[in-house]
């Protein structure tokens, strides 16, 4: 294991995509941002340096900052924000973890174009449990917005209403042939014949889960939030923002005579409005001849295809076996329920509220929409100067009950309160997430910061505390970091809170993060030295 030093500049940018040019919040002069490179075992020294007017973070998404929650990154949540002119520089050691990860900046919807892929290459002559592919490409899927999404977001809070939605899903940041003006900007991915690759998926986009197929071609998919888990083929995938999924793709043994189209569009279960476009690729073959070629276009499932979800979550296994169980808490010590959905919160007539009813869109985790503290948690609760910064009576179970998958209830309204949840360490945490039907049901990639969970159920209609549990996988399910609580039901995860810190936790949708559907764990140190959270660095930034 080495120590490696990287700097991301954060500096403004013009980009033109379809026939529009804005300036834009950039890493390095790039969009999307430079590929970052360890193996596991190595040190990442990473510095920021903020040559912009906004406040900026980076939070490596899925990182376990074991011990080095000062390094996680959310704004007003572990850190304050690195402000113009200042440098933060992120000092994290990747333990037990490798695959295909990303960083994004992590302050209102400023991810929207700072992100780039985070690649953790296994340790030195350590090989994957696969076949060594022919070459790697990361492929990071993201919304173009020509508007400033700083502005989108801020216009939407003020009125009450849903933001505009993006202009185009991109490849590395190109929408591809199907938008007008845009041909020139496609992702190609070139092969060769016979060769297999590995395609390291990451959806950085905003708000939209998403499907993605390429024509004609099988892929296996290898590996979900940088977990390895059982091969299985599949014509499509899909993945929700936050989540990445590696997959290795054969490509035809002879030069076919063709080009392929590779496409992406959302799966999509709310009632909201949003951004109903296909990106488009090319899956090129390195073709010998300037023949003309046929190009085949691929077969995506219907946009609320909730089987078809349904089906590829149930797919994602662990390599586990009933031999070599996965390391599933067995013994629980706690078990939380949450409900998770949309909601409403009163409007000042006076600005012209757009929101339901005359109300402000909102949502929340048991009724409570988090309200963004002005100082960071984490700094608060290591100076113990926590009191007025937030509470920790976070509800273990919603404050009113309802059929949360059936009718809703006329009262649509949510608490707002900075509330976290505290664990003791090394408590077995059971957590139960329930989605509700309360301004529709909506599928929710839930994102926990600090740990990897396990997947150990999900069903549809209202969690059964007696039944469910009967069906619970305890040897194979999946670990990972951002799971999608399914649209009209829930999901089961379970985690050791062996990481003590503020660990933030929040649906990764950013509009319903806007909205409030989000909450923090703390986790007190253990007794032993090496259970406790260290220090923080001389540079973090100030409020
Ligand atoms: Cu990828 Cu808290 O986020």
């Amino acid at each position: 294991a080495i120590t490696r030093h990287y700097e991301l500049n954060i500096t403004m940018l013009n980009v033109t995509r379809l026939c529009h040019t804005k300036s834009l919040v950039a890493v390095n002069g790039q969009f999307p941002g430079p590929r970052i490179v360890a193996r596991e075992g190595d040190r990442l020294l990473i510095k920021v340096n903020n040559h912009v007017q906004n406040n900026i973070t980076i939070h490596w998404h899925g990182i376990r900052q074991l011990r080095s929650g000062w390094a996680d990154g959310p704004a007003y949540i572990t850190q304050c924000p690195i402000q113009t002119g200042q440098s933060y520089i992120y000092n994290y050691t990747i333990v037990g973890q490798r695959g295909t990860l990303f960083y994004h900046a992590h302050i209102s919807w400023l991810r929207a174009t700072v992100y780039g892929p985070l690649i953790i290459l296994p340790k030195r002559n350590v090989s994957y449990p696969f076949a060594k592919p022919y070459q790697e490409v990361p492929i990071i899927f993201g919304e173009w917005f020509n508007a400033d999404p700083e502005a989108i977001i801020s216009q939407a809070l003020q009125t009450g209403g849903g933001p505009n939605v993006s202009d185009a899903y991109t490849f590395n940041g190109l929408p591809g042939p199907l938008y007008n003006c845009s041909a020139k900007d496609t992702f190609k991915l070139k092969v060769k014949p016979g060769k297999t690759y590995l395609l390291r998926f990451i959806n950085a986009a905003l708000n939209d889960e998403l499907f993605f197929s390429i024509a004609n071609h099988t892929l296996t998919v290898v590996e979900a939030d940088a977990i390895y888990v059982k091969p299985f083929e599949t014509d499509t995938i899909l993945i929700a923002p936050g989540q990445t999924t590696n997959v290795l793709l054969t490509t035809k043994s002879q030069f076919p005579h063709a080009t392929f189209l590779m496409l992406a569009r959302p799966y999509a279960t709310g009632a909201g409005t949003f951004d109903n476009s296909t990106v488009a690729g090319i899956l090129e073959y390195e073709y010998p001849s300037s023949e003309k070629l046929t190009l085949f276009r691929p077969t995506l499932p219907p946009l609320n295809d909730t089987s078809f979800a349904t089906n590829f979550s149930n797919k994602l296994r662990s390599l586990a076996s009933a031999q070599f169980p996965a390391n599933v808490p067995q013994k629980i010590g706690k078990q939380f329920f949450f409900t998770v959905g949309l909601g409403t919160n009163p409007c000042d007539q006076a600005q012209g509220c757009q929101g339901p009813n005359g109300t402000k869109f909102s949502a929340s985790i048991n009724n409570i929409s988090f309200v963004q503290p002005t100082t960071a948690l984490l700094q608060s609760h290591f100076s113990g100067q926590s009191s007025n910064v937030y509470s920790p009576d976070f509800p273990y179970n919603p404050l009113h009950w309802f059929n949360y998958t059936g009718n809703p209830p006329n009262n649509t309204m949510v608490g707002n309160a900075t509330k976290v949840m505290v664990l003791p360490f090394n408590t077995s945490v059971e957590l139960i997430l329930q989605d509700t039907s309360i301004l529709g049901a909506e599928s929710h990639p839930l994102h926990l910061h600090g740990f990897n969970f396990f997947v150990i159920g999900q069903g549809f209609g209202n969690y059964n505390p007696n039944k469910d549990p009967k069906n619970f996988n305890l040897v194979d399910p999946i670990e990972r970091n951002t799971v999608g609580v399914p649209s009209g039901g829930w999901v089961a995860i379970r985690f050791l809170a062996d990481n003590p810190g503020v660990w933030f936790m929040h649906c990764h949708l950013e509009v319903h993060t806007s909205w409030g559907l989000k909450m923090a764990w703390l986790v007190l140190d253990g007794k032993l030295p090496n259970q406790k959270l260290l220090p923080p660095p001389a540079d973090l930034p100030k409020c």
